[in-house]
């Protein structure tokens, strides 16, 4: 099983040496946003999900809760995060409570396809499709639960049409649990799952800069603690993910749907 991890709030205080409740923001966004790209690929997504105070967002894959908490707090907006992994559904809502926003974020461990609640104004997936199998069916039932005109941003890895990057990744440890497929195919499988396309970028050239960029605060000793550390086999993980976007093995791609 690849999100293995457990006590996870616990291996954060180990790593940074200070309680959650006292960690700073700028300290936890190396730590609790798990894909390319960090914080600055969700500002990236941010204007395109048309969020305000009052506007509610589903978060599908939500992981440790990062682009959640920083959805919620950049736009004001409340965000519902879903996610299949018990150990990072718990770790998310610590998160959250020490950061101050229970009232606006909420994580439940649900699949999609048995989640109860629906009219949502926007969802996202960032990082999450590699693993489903039936992509089809699960953006149908994003589709679902949105209102009409409802926005859906993807931020996803995708295959190259030869692509075959070498193991472990950080969706994958051993590879039964990684369904790539190519960035045309998974474009036109959301249009057929209920949605209209508004735009579709190739961000892999950003992403392998902002790998080489992280690769130099390491260098330069002035990065802290980084998510990594928390995964096991972290660092290899990481490691053949940057050089799978750097030799084009597989590409980022950031996408935006209305239903
Ligand atoms: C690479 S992590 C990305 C987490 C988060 N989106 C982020 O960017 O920080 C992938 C996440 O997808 C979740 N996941 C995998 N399959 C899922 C499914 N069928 N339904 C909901 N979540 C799933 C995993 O538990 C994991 O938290």
């Amino acid at each position: 099983m690849t999100y293995s991890e457990t006590g996870i709030i616990a291996t954060i205080e180990r790593l940074t040496g200070v309680n959650v409740t006292a960690l700073p923001r700028e300290q936890l966004d190396d730590i609790d946003q798990y894909h390319a790209g960090g914080p600055e690929a969700i500002e990236r997504l941010i204007p395109h999900l048309a969020l305000t105070a009052g506007t509610t967002a589903l978060d599908v894959g939500s992981g440790l809760g990062g682009p959640a908490r920083q959805i919620a707090r950049t736009t004001g907006c409340n965000v519902v995060g879903v996610d299949i992994t018990p150990a990072y559904v718990d770790a998310a809502q610590a998160l959250t409570d020490a950061a101050g926003l229970t009232a606006q974020t909420k994580f439940y461990r649900s699949d999609i396809g048995s989640f109860d609640q629906t009219g949502f104004d926007a969802a996202y997936t960032i990082h999450v499709q590699m693993n489903i199998a039936d992509k089809k069916a699960f953006y149908s039932e994003i589709a679902r639960r949105l209102r009409a005109g409802g926005r859906l941003a993807i931020f996803e890895v995708c295959r190259s049409a030869d692509g075959v990057p070498a193991l472990p990744l950080p969706w994958s440890l051993d590879g039964t649990d990684s369904h790539l497929t190519t960035a045309d195919d998974l474009r036109d499988t959301i249009q057929s799952s209920g949605f209209t396309l508004l735009d579709w970028a190739d961000d892999s050239a950003w992403a392998r800069q902002w790998f080489d960029d992280l690769g130099k605060r390491l260098s330069a000793g002035t990065a802290a603690a980084q998510l990594p550390a928390l995964l096991t086999d972290g660092p290899a993980r990481m490691l053949n993910f940057a050089i799978a976007i750097a030799t084009g093995a597989v590409t980022i791609n950031r996408g935006l749907f209305t239903v």
